[in-house]
């Protein structure tokens, strides 16, 4: 996207990177993604808000170049990762009369990560406003959305929230705004999951910190901007929330078809009892579908051979996946075949052992699933669903 116009004297002046793959070298991009940057003219002075990921910079300083600027007073840093705070030390000299605006943490960060010198910064407190002349902003503390230091900005007049990474998607679009909702849902889904999910309490706390705020669009760091907020807001209480839906997710990996098996015989019952079932052949799937499912499932299932004395290497991959994103999972449990012995059961349990769901029982049986493992598996299916028919007693 080249440089567009928000509302009057407001701009985007961020990069669309419609062939990024991979973030943080780690998460599949499959929309892509965006590095939105916004700048306001105001009567008196100027303000960029955020950079954008430091291989843009061109794209960046062509549009600034566009809006013909005599200069840029205030440069608001609302976040120290890179793939938005990464273009400073080039907007620093290319605009020297700039300050950089941020609070106290970040600025430590930027000097830390991008030896920005001190003497560049302006820093903020919690509420602190600056005026541009006609138009005032405000700066809202929303910190571990998702590293400590983050912040929004809210634009008074124009009842602008420029959120950061709080509310937004990897999504490469040329339209501003967001018109296909449903797209947008499962792309802010994926993000909210990989990015936002483990800093939960902290999602709720920034809410609530935003809920009087009088918003009429929500334009975030990534992605398109919303301006029927309800939609996004309705969807991270839903996130966010305690409660969980009656599903159970099962990640697996076999490797000469005994736990597949297992699988294959153990969600039947599960299904059978109306629960939903969502299966993840791990070696096949997307991790981050993966991590979509830990949003809202009440239950998780591991579901792994023995090889080496211990899990499928994957599934202990999969296995800290799960317990660095936090979610709000009620029952885990882990099942499985081995051939001669190891210890998959004690290695998978150490590393959910953080997590605060209920361990149920597991079921780890020596090789292909006979009558006597097919009685175990219909126990933990007893188990589990017995489990979710006291928490949804209710539904
Ligand atoms: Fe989009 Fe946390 O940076």
């Amino acid at each position: 996207m080249s440089m567009q116009k928000i509302k009057e004297n407001i701009y985007f002046v961020g990069a669309i990177d419609w062939d990024r793959k991979l973030f943080d070298e780690l998460i599949s991009l499959p929309d892509g993604t965006s590095y939105n940057s916004y700048l306001i003219k105001g009567s008196e002075k100027t303000a960029l808000l955020d950079s954008v990921d430091p291989p843009m910079y061109g794209t960046l300083a062509g549009n600034l170049k566009e809006l013909d600027l005599s200069s840029i007073d205030y440069i608001i840093s609302h976040h120290a990762e890179q793939d938005h705070s990464g273009s400073l030390p080039e907007l620093v000299k290319a605009y020297p009369e700039s300050r950089i605006v941020t609070n106290d943490r970040c600025k430590s960060m930027l000097v830390d990560l991008l030896l920005i010198p001190e003497s560049r910064f302006l820093v903020v407190e919690d509420g602190d406003t600056i005026s541009l002349g006609d138009k005032t902003l405000q700066f809202i503390f929303t910190p571990w959305v998702h590293w400590p230091e983050t912040m929004s900005t809210y634009l008074k007049e124009d009842k602008i929230l420029f959120s950061c990474d709080f509310f937004g998607s990897h999504y490469a679009s040329s339209e501003l705004f967001v018109r296909d909702e449903k797209k947008i849902y499962n792309a802010a889904k994926r993000y909210y999951a990989e990015i936002m999910m483990p800093f939960r309490t902290n999602i709720i706390k920034n809410l609530d910190k935003i809920k009087d705020l009088d918003i009429e669009i929500i334009a975030p760091s990534h992605g398109q901007l919303y301006d029927k907020i309800d939609f996004i807001v309705n969807a991270y209480k839903e996130w966010s929330s305690d409660k969980v839906k009656n599903e159970v997710i099962i990640p697996y990996i076999s490797m000469h078809g005994s736990t597949e098996k297992m699988v294959e015989y153990f969600k039947e019952s599960l299904i059978r009892s109306g629960i939903t079932v969502k299966v993840f052949h791990l070696t096949e799937s997307d991790i981050g579908e993966l991590a979509m499912a830990l949003v809202d499932a009440a239950t998780v299932v591991i579901a792994t051979p023995t090889v080496l004395a211990g899990p499928h290497p994957n599934m202990v991959y999969a296995a800290y996946l799960v317990k660095a994103l936090r979610p709000k999972l009620k029952f885990i449990s882990i099942i499985g075949s081995y051939g001669w012995g190891g210890k998959t059961v004690d290695i998978l349990s150490d590393i959910i052992s953080t997590l605060k769901a209920e361990i149920i029982e597991p079921v780890i049986i020596k090789g292909y699933p006979k009558e006597a493992d097919f009685q175990m598996l219909d126990k933990l299916a007893e188990r589990i669903i017995n489990r979710h028919r006291e928490i949804f007693v209710e539904d």
